[in-house]
């Protein structure tokens, strides 16, 4: 059953308040509702149907008089007075058989809920939809030592606690947790003087984990303060880490639960890509408390209005936080993995969707990520002082509402009298616009022609231009700038633009800092592309220039069976020797392509991308790389050791980064010596990861894999990095074996999400491997995800998208997935969660 935009229609009935009490059991949990229902007198519906799924009705009643609705596998409707009135329920759930994590469910022991995007209906009968916001008072009675609520704590005793939220919110915002939990306090003062109580929640053991989370949150605090001045808006804000999780961490009101991959850090167990991804999680989640819980969406269409616009608020974050242009090249590569992934496939949609079957599908990196670029635009358009003035006219405007994409622009539109018609359209067309570029040069003036166009996408055949913004930088022929950067407005579908009273033809910087999720196809030089690399004051575009060097010099290994451009290999030997570049950015340029990129970038190109032939051109890349580099070798790994005790700053974060890539091409020379060395020395996960990597890849290092096994079966987030490590580094032919034997494993768990995508994840992102010939790694993938679909919908849906590029590929390979595609679609009881997204591969 689909679900469509435009059919919204609003709740015929206020709630105005909810009263819930929770009588706390493994199997058997009752919820108590009294909801107090007033009819709205404008109402064009006026049915009362209220959600409910896998709820056993114990009693309810109208006013207090017991009535009977009619009661079906969504929901109940019943016949309701016209005047206000009270409604009131009991009924039945088992948290401890919940195995989808959605609703309220049980984790290692622990009570917690996940109740976006829909899972408040499992918790009781109620108007499950985002714009239904009330009040909520929460009682909640159990033997367990902590019983959490939103908002702020309201009385407590032997067995109960209660919990007041004043502010009014959708059902998707609520929380409950349980447990016998400790907790790393803290406080905060907010800038009107408001004394804030922080908790990070945490099961025994785990309590040396919270400190980083804790200095995360605070500094978010702050610079939601300091930035867009938004202030707390209660007495406490409690975080609690969850061992299973579907998806990173959720944002309810005053009560963030978290995946706890996403909060809990400690030098010895965590990278530094841990560090810096937790930073950048609990800054979201805070952030959601105004774009998101404050303002939040009137139906699901909408979700890009807070994920979008949170999802850029926290890059911001990590930017002013971290190094701002190392952000944004690990910004790029990320949308261009998963996001252009999706946008040029089958599952290609709008950043606002105009239908669906299942919203937790939605969760996706057009939403997340396109819907951020699309918010970074905005403002690039209209200029940084006018997007805070819009900003701060929409909280003034929507603040306690269910508000709309149309609300978000009229914001603007009506702050700086644009009209942003145009721009609409980031919002309701699918897939990654072209920009096809020409140039010319007369006279002392330079033309930049700029072509826009857009391939079609799954029900959208036909696009019309957009505005997009193009930030243009010109250099002189030595390499100084004589444009600085200049944002063009593209708004035609071929426009020129002109740049005179130059001295000579200039070299072009286009799409500086990435200034739109576009494909650019110009014809270019690898001699112009060393020059951009060696010159141009972008860093992105540096940065860009030597991924265009890397990707070119890769396709032509595969297509021509060249040998590595010498001109590239010389231009990457000098940059990893310049120190006076920022180690962190030497790490990037010197990151390869992601195989799936180049895949793509083939099948654009009318080639059928081999995916064996691509792995044999990065690996023959990297051994030309290493034994170009041997005599710099040792030394640039010994520079680049991080001596001291660890720390996660960005700083040495970056040179560790660079540390580790020296030691990768080492392995090639060495067979693993400098590894083993690093790994018996490391006092940090983030060199014995590293360390233990490399071995793994070389086929070497089966003795510090047990050591680690060893040290750390304890730990199950160390041993997630262990599984995953096992399957990420197998050469193709043994990638499917080696993650069919982990699922064999005393220590996988099918219900525990990060465990499965640790296995699972690692086989769909081992390009080679998983697509190696004979298709063992998709039917091993199809297997998992038929057996998980009977646990956990959700997760199995996610991972389904490890399918999506399939018609890249050779008709062989097609047929192996089509297989195992319609094997799973022909799987009994199928959720709609997987079967929505099964069809929408096989079908778009
Ligand atoms: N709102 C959460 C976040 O962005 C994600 C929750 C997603 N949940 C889901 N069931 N799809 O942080
Ligand atoms: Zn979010």
């Amino acid at each position: 059953q689909t679900i469509y935009l435009k059919d919204y229609t609003p709740f015929g009935y206020q709630v105005d308040e909810v009263h819930l009490t929770f009588h706390l059991s493994p199997k058997a949990t009752r919820v108590v509702s009294r909801i107090e229902f007033t009819p709205k007198p404008d109402a064009v519906d006026r049915s009362f149907f209220l959600h409910g799924e896998q709820l056993q009705l114990i009693a309810a009643k109208i006013d207090g008089q017991p009535v009977s609705p009619d009661v079906t596998a969504q929901g109940l409707t019943c016949d309701v007075p016209s005047t206000p009135f009270v409604w009131e329920s009991e009924v039945e759930i088992s948290p401890v058989t919940n195995t989808a994590l959605e609703g309220l469910y049980m984790s290692n022991g622990m009570y917690c809920t996940q109740c976006e995007a829909e899972g408040f209906r499992k918790i009781t009968f109620y108007p499950d939809r985002p714009d239904v916001m009330s009040t909520f008072t929460v009682r909640i009675e159990g033997d367990e030592k902590v019983l959490l609520s939103n908002g702020n704590p309201s009385g407590s005793g032997e067995g109960w606690a209660e919990w007041h939220d004043p502010w009014p919110k959708p059902a998707y915002l609520f929380a409950l947790v349980a447990g016998d939990l400790i907790n790393h306090p803290d406080r905060f003062t907010t800038k009107s003087g408001k004394d804030v109580e922080l908790n990070i929640w945490v099961r025994p053991g785990d309590e040396d984990k919270c400190a980083f989370g804790m200095e995360a949150l605070i500094k978010s605090m702050k610079w939601d303060e300091d930035v867009y001045g938004l202030e707390y808006d209660l007495d406490i804000f409690n975080i609690v880490a969850v061992d299973d999780f579907n998806m990173g961490a959720m944002e309810n009101k005053g009560l963030n639960i978290f995946n706890s991959s996403c909060v809990l850090a400690s030098p010895e167990t965590s990278t530094d890509a841990n560090f810096e991804r937790i930073e950048a999680i609990i800054a979201h989640e805070y952030f959601h408390n105004w774009t998101g819980n404050r303002i939040t969406c009137r139906d699901w269409f909408q979700l890009c209005l807070k994920e979008g616009l949170t999802v850029y608020r926290d890059s911001q974050f990590t930017s002013d936080m971290r190094s701002a242009s190392v952000k944004r090249i690990s910004d790029v590569i990320d949308l261009r993995g998963r996001q252009f992934a999706e946008d040029n496939g089958p599952l290609a949609h709008q950043v606002r969707p105009e239908s669906f079957q299942e919203i937790n599908n939605f969760y996706t990196a057009t939403i997340y990520e396109k819907g951020a670029e699309v918010i970074g635009m905005l403002k690039r358009l209209v200029g940084d002082e006018a997007y805070t003035k819009a900003v701060a006219l929409y909280f003034e405007r929507h603040d306690g509402q269910a508000c709309t994409i149309e609300d978000w622009l009229q914001v603007f539109e009506d702050s700086t009298g644009r009209d942003l018609s145009q721009f609409s359209k980031w919002y309701s067309q699918a897939g990654t616009p072209r920009i096809k570029v020409t140039d010319d040069y007369l006279d002392g003036t330079y033309t930049l022609t700029l072509e826009q166009s857009t391939p079609a996408t799954p029900g959208q055949p036909d696009k019309d231009p957009r505005v997009i913004p193009v930030a243009v930088g010109l250099l002189g022929q030595n390499g100084d700038e004589v444009r600085g950067t200049e944002v063009l407005e593209l708004t035609e579908a071929k426009q020129s633009f002109s740049f005179d009273g130059l001295a000579s033809k200039p070299v072009p910087s286009i799409l500086r800092e990435f200034s739109a999720p576009v494909i650019m196809e110009r014809e270019s030089t690898n001699a112009e592309r060393a020059f951009l690399l060696a010159h141009d004051s972008d860093s992105f575009n540096r940065w860009e220039a030597g991924n265009t060097l890397a990707k070119e010099a890769r396709v032509a290994m595969v297509l021509d069976a060249a040998a590595p451009d010498a001109d590239y290999l010389d231009a990457l030997t000098k940059l990893v020797r310049d120190d006076s570049l920022d180690p962190a950015f030497r790490a990037l340029v010197l990151s390869p392509p992601s195989q799936s990129d180049l895949a793509q970038t083939l099948f654009e190109r009318g080639h059928t991308p081999d995916p064996q032939a691509i792995y044999d051109a990065a690996e023959t890349f990297a051994q030309t790389l290493a034994e170009a580099l041997t005599d710099s070798l040792p030394r640039l790994y010994a520079d680049t050791t991080v001596q001291g005790a660890y720390s996660p700053d960005a700083e040495s974060a970056g040179k560790r980064d660079l540390n580790a890539r020296m030691l990768s091409l080492l392995t090639r020379l060495d067979g693993g010596e400098a590894a083993a060395r690093q790994y018996d020395a490391a006092d940090n996960m983030t060199q014995q990861n590293a360390a233990l990597a490399c071995l793994l890849k070389a086929e070497n290092g089966e003795t510090q894999s047990q050591a680690f096994y060893d040290q750390w079966q304890g730990d199950r987030l160390v041993m997630d990095k262990w599984f995953g490590l096992q399957v990420a580094c197998s050469a193709p032919k043994k990638a499917a074996s080696a993650a069919a034997n982990l699922t064999e494993h005393a220590l996988f768990d099918l219900k525990n999400p990060n465990r499965f995508r640790a296995v699972m994840g690692a086989l769909a992102m081992n390009q080679a491997g998983f697509h190696y010939e004979g298709g063992a790694g998709y039917q091993l993938l199809a297997d998992n995800l038929i057996a998980l679909d009977a646990l956990n919908p959700q997760t199995t849906a996610r991972m389904c998208s490890a399918f999506q590029t399939w018609k890249r590929y050779d008709s062989t390979r097609q047929e192996l997935i089509r297989a195992q595609l319609e094997r799973i679609s022909a799987t009994n009881n199928l959720s709609r969660d997987t079967n929505e997204m099964v069809s929408r591969i096989l079908n778009g």
